[in-house]
């Protein structure tokens, strides 16, 4: 049981976990409030763009396999709100503060999903980037969000594998269904490469994050791993990706590439225009019609409570 920021400084430098019931520096509470909290939320949001899909997925077992991805993702948002919890605040209250925008999800979720490649495209490249960023994230410093990195990782891997098989089915079919993928991957690719975060030069919590061990990577490392891993990918599907300044460096062993609009960024992490309002009314939609569950639910544990009495 750690009680004070000598315990705590020595259990980072061994790079061992923090527990909910440990002593914590206050700052290293609230950034992980906000981060887990901002990963719930974006999982929850995330379920939307795919979601509008299941009632029109091409055959029975696209439509099975999307339902299971979609419900993986609010089986997600409920490990990481349930890790939220740990530190102190409460699931109703983070969800307000979604709710009211006080606090954001990932900009990915405010583009649209017109078509059924895109389906594709957000598993092969939306949760092929998910991994990248979160599989360091199981050796997160703070025990309760490394552990449900952990089972969530292994759903992502099924997400990402789906993705991809969809976009080479398309890719293998007829030119319209090729086409049809080509524009999936121009829409998706550069949100997906800015999902990653800003350049490590205005990243606002990158160094004290790595220094408590929250995060093992920076931004700008991790897009890097995603850019080399998903250009072959796009390579074997035959599919060119929309950045003109995409070239292998034999001498960084990377691959270099385009500027990214971040003022596109900006204005999407900000939650402006219509798929941002569209996305919280929509999520407000849910929230209320399931108001009757979790009435139902505080009865059930009420009664369950006085009976045990
Ligand atoms: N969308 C929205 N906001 C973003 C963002 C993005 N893509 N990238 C960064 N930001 C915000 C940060 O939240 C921070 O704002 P805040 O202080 O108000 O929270 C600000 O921009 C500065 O960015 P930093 O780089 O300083 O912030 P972080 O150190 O927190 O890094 C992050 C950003 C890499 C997203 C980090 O928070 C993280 O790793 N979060 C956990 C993973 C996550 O949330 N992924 C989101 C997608 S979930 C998903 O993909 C589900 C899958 O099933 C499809």
């Amino acid at each position: 049981m750690i009680r004070n920021q000598e315990q705590f400084d020595a259990v980072i430098k061994a790079d061992q976990r923090i527990e909910s019931d440990d002593w914590m520096p206050d700052d290293y509470r609230k950034t992980l409030i906000r981060q887990i909290a901002q990963h719930a939320h974006s999982e929850i949001i995330g379920m939307q763009p795919e979601g509008a899909w299941i009632t029109r997925a091409p055959s029975l077992r696209r439509k099975s396999i999307l339902t299971a991805k979609v419900q993986d993702e609010a089986g997600h948002g409920l490990y990481l709100y349930g890790a939220t919890e740990t530190l102190g605040p409460d699931r109703a209250e983070l969800l307000d503060l979604l709710h009211t925008k006080k606090q954001k999800y990932s900009s990915i979720f405010n583009y649209p999903s017109p078509t059924w490649a895109d389906v594709g495209a957000i598993g092969w490249l939306v949760d092929g980037a998910a991994i990248m960023n979160q599989v360091p994230l199981c050796r997160c410093s703070y025990g309760p969000y490394g552990r449900a990195m952990v089972r969530i990782c292994k759903e992502e891997s099924f997400h990402q594998r789906q993705g991809f098989q969809i976009m080479l089915s398309l890719a293998e079919g007829t030119n319209e269904q090729k086409a049809m993928a080509q524009e999936a991957l121009n829409r998706w690719w550069w949100p997906s490469i800015m999902m990653f975060g800003p350049p490590d030069t205005e990243s606002v919590h990158n160094a004290r994050n790595m220094a408590w061990g929250i995060k093992r990577y920076t931004n700008d490392e991790l897009r890097q791993t995603f850019i080399d891993a998903s250009v072959p990918q796009a390579e074997v599907l035959g599919l060119t990706v929309p950045d003109p300044d995409l070239n292998w460096n034999d001498e960084r062993g990377h691959y270099d590439f385009g500027d990214p609009d971040w003022d596109e960024f900006t204005r999407m992490v900000r939650g402006e225009g219509e798929m941002p309002a569209e996305r919280i009314r929509t999520r407000l939609e849910a929230h209320n019609e399931g108001a009757w569950v979790r009435e139902a639910a505080e009865a059930y544990a009420t009664k369950q409570q006085r009976d045990a009495a």
